[in-house]
């Protein structure tokens, strides 16, 4: 840059010698690659303080590329924290149309290994990896009604985020109305965008539910019941519902509109709280009442899993999971989401075969190495673990 002056008017003459340019990324698609997880490093581009305890992650793939999702679903960050390897799957708050970064958005917690270790380490620059997108919670997968409501309690906002800027990018003609409970007014994430959308879309019909709020508050407060769901959705017999919360807030909705006469089958749930519940019971105790089994054709067989550091032999079922059998025995073992997802719940099969539904919760080069995730793994034959 040149300084000068002229008639006592000073000029600046830029010249591009000794300037560095911007650097963007390459936006070319059709040679652009696809990001593709299984440990593909991504590096945190921005850290947001959306309220008191959340914090939103910007990450853009390491290598140029871009990402494929649908809106609703979740990725698994794969980390190493104090020297464990830890694995915890989270939605993806961000818009698929806006395909060169994804935001993780998370609440830290008591006891929450990984979010917390995020809100108190990971940095613009840093890298984590991760493993692949998956999930099948997304309006993208339906074929939902045209009058949409999206409810949504505390940190299970995330989806409905994604799935709002989803609509509003790409002008889907869709009636959403959305219920947005949380604490109180302060615990409200994403608050400015979406009163943007509720001020500029005419298809957008937003109301905040706050449990505690004072005097100032202009919004809803208390608890929703049947009555003030009427209130603010009318009509919310002709919607297709999507909610996502605390289990006991999706549980208070399946209530609330069941016994509305909602067709419950334009009713869509995420119905896991993953860092949440390994922060509470990493070693949990046995379930007692059995975890949902898929639907189950053929002959039940009985096979024998034998977990090799204990010697302990378990009777499994081949209609079980592994971890259930494992779990009705009385035995620990480590598991959160019992959906193949965060991949808690992995151990090495140094013996036997199983039926696998892993929803993304398991590395190839861990499935090639051997291991299972118990959680939705059936056996076809005897089977030994390295438990
Ligand atoms: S418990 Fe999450 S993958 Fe098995």
């Amino acid at each position: 840059m040149l300084l000068g002056c002229y008639n006592d008017v000073l000029f600046v003459l830029s010249c591009r010698v000794n300037m560095s340019s911007i650097n963007f990324p390459n936006i070319d698609h059709e040679n652009l690659p696809k990001w593709e997880g299984d440990l593909a490093p991504l590096e945190c581009i921005e850290v947001i303080e959306e309220t008191h305890n959340v914090k939103s992650f910007r990450f853009k793939s390491k290598k140029d590329a871009w990402f494929q999702f649908l809106p609703g679903q979740h990725t698994t960050l794969f980390l190493n924290i104090n020297g464990t390897d830890v694995m915890r799957t989270y939605t993806i708050a961000s818009s698929p149309t806006r395909p060169h970064t994804i935001t993780i958005t998370s609440k830290r917690m008591d006891g929450g290994i990984v979010t917390n270790w995020m809100h108190d380490n990971l940095k613009v620059g840093d890298c984590i990896d991760a493993l692949n997108i998956g999930g099948s919670f997304s309006v993208a997968l339906d074929k939902p009604r045209r009058k949409v409501l999206l409810m949504s309690g505390g940190s299970g906002i995330t989806p409905m985020l994604s799935m709002t800027r989803y609509f509003v990018d790409l002008a889907i003609d869709v009636d959403i109305v959305f219920v947005y409970n949380a604490q109180t007014p302060e615990d409200l994430i994403g608050k400015y965008e979406l009163d943007y959308y509720a001020h500029h879309q005419t298809n957008f019909d937003l109301h905040y539910v706050c449990d505690k709020a004072d005097s100032s508050w202009q919004g809803e407060s208390g608890f929703l019941d049947s009555k003030m769901l009427t209130r603010l959705v009318p009509d919310f017999l002709e919607r297709e519902v999507y909610c996502c919360g605390p289990e006991a807030y999706m549980v208070n909705a399946q209530d609330l509109l069941d016994k509305g006469g909602f067709d419950m089958s334009c009713y869509h749930q995420e119905s896991f709280d993953i860092e949440s519940s390994t922060a509470q019971q990493n070693m949990a105790e046995p379930h007692e009442e059995p975890l949902d089994v898929p639907e189950f054709s053929g002959e039940v067989v009985e096979y024998i899993v034998t977990l090799s550091e204990t010697g302990k032999t378990i009777p499994c079922q081949s209609n079980t999971t592994i971890l259930d059998s494992i779990q009705k025995q009385g035995i620990g073992v480590p598991f959160a989401c019992s959906m193949g997802m965060c991949g808690t719940c992995r151990a090495k099969m140094t013996k036997g075969t199983v039926d696998m539904d892993a929803q993304g919760g398991l590395l190839k080069s861990h499935e090639e190495e051997g291991y299972i995730l118990t959680c939705c793994s059936h056996p076809t034959s005897d089977v030994v673990l390295d438990l």
